[in-house]
């Protein structure tokens, strides 16, 4: 059976920040809330000149540009997201132009919350693999951001950034047999957005409680598909990366794991597996939400992207579980398989180098960046210019007859 999977990936950031002290000292609140608590120590913050379509299309353009891919070869292109810019016309579409990608594509837009990308990139390596041509290749993009509103509970979990993965027949990074997957979906409200409005509304301990329960539901099955007995999975999986709204969401998950898993066992030798397992398996993982936050669909993906660049060549040949999860409901549990010799896909990365090469902002800047004002104030070229990097190809200039222009 030919094998279908990531061959690689390219991941955008905006490039401000406002570190997690600043915001806890302007809310009042202690700042080991938000860095111990929560687990964060700062959070992007995107300017008006950026959007869903520009991070999107800048991640991307790093995956065409290194591997050296043929826009024409893209014969399934989707963007998941749920921070879109139109009713109708699909962000994919708006990437599609900017990334020059041909008309023998498919091109759609997905939306399931968090969990959005993951079935895009399900859907995407099943294409593929149906293919007959070896040569085709999907695009699967997640891009998102974060905004919970002024003061929100959610507030110090905002982030904004889009992770693209490229997805081919005998993949260089991973590949995934999606017959493994185990899944589970459900009618909840934990956190939507109803239509025209700019925030979300959260029931955050709830949402708590969904993840968990869809993290038991799908690694249920996911189990019992690969025909692993109770309590195996932790030995079998090399790592394991959580959605991760926010940094000690994926503490929350891996005790849950454990809970399944060593059911019936006492407490102090759960805690003694978490104390073994979690630093080894999880926390390689954490680097992005830290220093990024949520971005919603490609978190889990960024989560990858730490991974990488904080194990390097550890992870040649492992198995890695990804639990990915959208409020609503919806998770899905996958396993990653690790090929051989992916130092060069690993230096190719740079998330830390983008990280490392944005600007701190202060509390103000950001109130006035997220201000409602601020956000129908379009894009002046003079100032975008002074702050993108060598990583922001694309920018948002604003409306003409209605139409969103970007060059
Ligand atoms: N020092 C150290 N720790 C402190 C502290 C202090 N001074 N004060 C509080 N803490 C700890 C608390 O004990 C708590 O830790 P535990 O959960 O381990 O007990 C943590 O800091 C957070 O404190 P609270 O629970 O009091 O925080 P909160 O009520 O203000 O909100 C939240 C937390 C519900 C997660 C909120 O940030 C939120 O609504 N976030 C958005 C929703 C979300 O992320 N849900 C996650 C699951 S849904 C999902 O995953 C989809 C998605 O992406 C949105």
């Amino acid at each position: 059976m030919i094998e279908v999977g990531v061959s690689d990936i390219g991941i955008y950031v905006p490039p401000f920040y406002l570190p997690h002290e600043e915001l806890a000292e302007a809310r009042g609140v202690p700042k080991e809330k938000y860095i111990m608590g929560l687990g964060n120590q700062k959070m992007a913050v995107i300017p008006n000149w950026e959007d869903a379509v520009t991070m999107a299309a800048n991640a991307a353009m790093q995956v065409l540009e290194k591997t050296g891919t043929d826009p024409e070869e893209i014969q399934q292109l989707v963007v998941s997201t749920e921070s879109g810019v139109d009713h109708s016309k699909a962000v994919a579409s708006f990437v599609q132009g900017l990334l020059k990608i041909g008309t023998r594509c498919r091109v759609y837009e997905v939306k399931h919350a968090c969990y959005g990308g993951t079935a895009g990139l399900v859907d995407s390596i099943d294409r593929i693999s149906q293919n007959r041509k070896t040569t085709r290749k999907g695009l699967v993009i997640m891009t998102d951001i974060a905004k919970y509103g002024f003061g929100n509970a959610g507030e110090p979990t905002q982030g904004a950034g889009a992770v693209a993965l490229l997805v081919e027949k005998n993949p260089r990074l991973c590949h995934i047999d999606t017959s493994l997957n185990g899944v589970f979906s459900k009618d909840v409200f934990d956190f939507w957005r109803p239509t025209g409005h700019r925030i979300p509304i959260v029931d955050g301990k709830y949402s708590i409680e969904c993840y968990l329960m869809a993290l038991e539901g799908a690694v249920s099955e996911f189990r019992s598909n690969l025909e692993l007995e109770q309590g195996k999975l932790l030995n079998y999986l090399d790592y394991i990366i959580y959605h991760m709204p926010f940094t000690n969401m994926a503490k929350k998950a891996h005790r849950r794991l454990i809970e399944i898993e060593f059911e019936g066992k006492d407490l102090e030798t759960q805690e003694e597996i978490y104390n073994q397992t979690f630093s080894k398996k999880v926390a390689p993982g954490l680097m992005g939400v830290r220093e990024v936050g949520n971005i919603y669909t490609g978190s889990v993906y960024m989560g990858l992207v730490s991974l990488l660049e904080n194990e390097r060549e550890k992870v040649e040949g492992k198995r890695i579980g990804i639990f990915s999860y959208g409020s609503g409901c919806g998770a899905e549990f996958l396993l990653y398989n690790f090929q051989k010799d992916i130092s060069g896909i690993i230096d190719s990365l740079h998330f830390k180098e983008q990280l490392d090469k944005r600007k701190k902002i202060t509390f103000e800047q950001y109130t006035q960046f997220y201000s409602k004002s601020s956000e129908e104030v379009f894009y002046y070229p003079g100032e975008a210019n002074y702050f993108k990097n060598e990583y922001t190809k694309f920018v948002f200039t604003g409306f003409k007859d209605h139409k969103r222009q970007y060059i």
